[in-house]
């Protein structure tokens, strides 16, 4: 059984590839087929956004057809059977955490499934295709409805609600990143110098496997239930 009764999980693209959605540096990569700089920046988005919009309305799409994996499924009964605190930072904006049931979230980077009005910055959950013609269902404004995702350049979400975890945290786990992103490539070391225990669990090791106390690689399916099974003393 567990010792530890603070969990932190930072988790990125490889967590969802099993569930046929592409991660952005692998060799087919989204980041091989799209430059960043035109369809996730606010500069990219002022310059063409019916790129931008295109580009968002594909990946919106994507998600009706994927179901969470037993990475995802795992992790949200760690946070039911765990009897201490179980907090999931993820750097996704899918909503496959949410689909196996996962509560105590944070999504870092934003949400596919939500928008915001650059007009008036109403935000609402969005499950359809966006448009430059589209008006704001507030300020009924055309050309302002935007993906809220957190694009290169803009600051994450929650940061000082993740900071605090940090500081409490006694088990830190990155699973799926690649540790080429800041803020979130620095959460393991901000976690070891609190005195968290910290785990890689990656399909190969990341930028930052030197930062972590301990790694274990292979696909996300196959190492995030075993080690939960081991954390829950299955
Ligand atoms: N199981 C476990 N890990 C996997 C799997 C798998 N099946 N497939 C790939 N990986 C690993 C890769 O080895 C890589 O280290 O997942 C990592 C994915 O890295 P990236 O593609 O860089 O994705 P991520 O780290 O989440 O990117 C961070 O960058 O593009 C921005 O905002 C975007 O949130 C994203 C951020």
């Amino acid at each position: 059984m567990s010792t530890y009764e603070r969990i932190v999980i930072l988790t990125g693209a490889g967590l969802s590839a099993e569930s046929g959605l592409a991660t952005f540096r692998d060799k087919d990569g989204v980041w091989a087929k799209y430059d960043y700089r035109e369809v996730a920046t606010p500069e990219g988005f002022a310059r063409n956004p019916s790129l931008v919009h295109d580009f968002y309305n594909m990946r919106r799409r994507s998600l009706a057809s994927v179901k969470p994996n037993a990475a995802h499924i795992a992790l949200a009964c760690l946070e039911q059977k765990h009897k201490g605190q179980v907090l999931i930072v993820t750097q996704n904006v899918d909503n496959l955490h949410e689909a196996a049931g996962s509560q105590n979230l944070i999504h870092m980077h934003g949400e596919l499934l939500k928008v915001f009005c650059i007009h008036c910055r109403m935000g609402c959950s969005w499950a359809d295709d966006l448009s430059t013609d589209l008006a704001c269902p507030s300020c009924d404004k055309t050309g302002g409805m935007r993906p809220d995702i957190v694009w290169f350049g803009e600051m994450p979400y929650r940061m000082g609600d993740i900071g605090d975890a940090l500081a409490e945290a006694d088990l830190f786990i990155s699973i799926g990143t690649s540790g080429n992103v800041y803020p979130a490539a620095g959460f393991v070391a901000e976690a070891r110098a609190n005195g968290a225990h910290t785990i890689e669990l990656n399909l190969e090791p990341s930028e930052g496997v030197s930062y972590f106390a301990e790694a274990i690689h292979g696909p996300a399916t196959r190492i995030v239930p075993a080690f939960v099974d081991k954390l829950l003393g299955i």
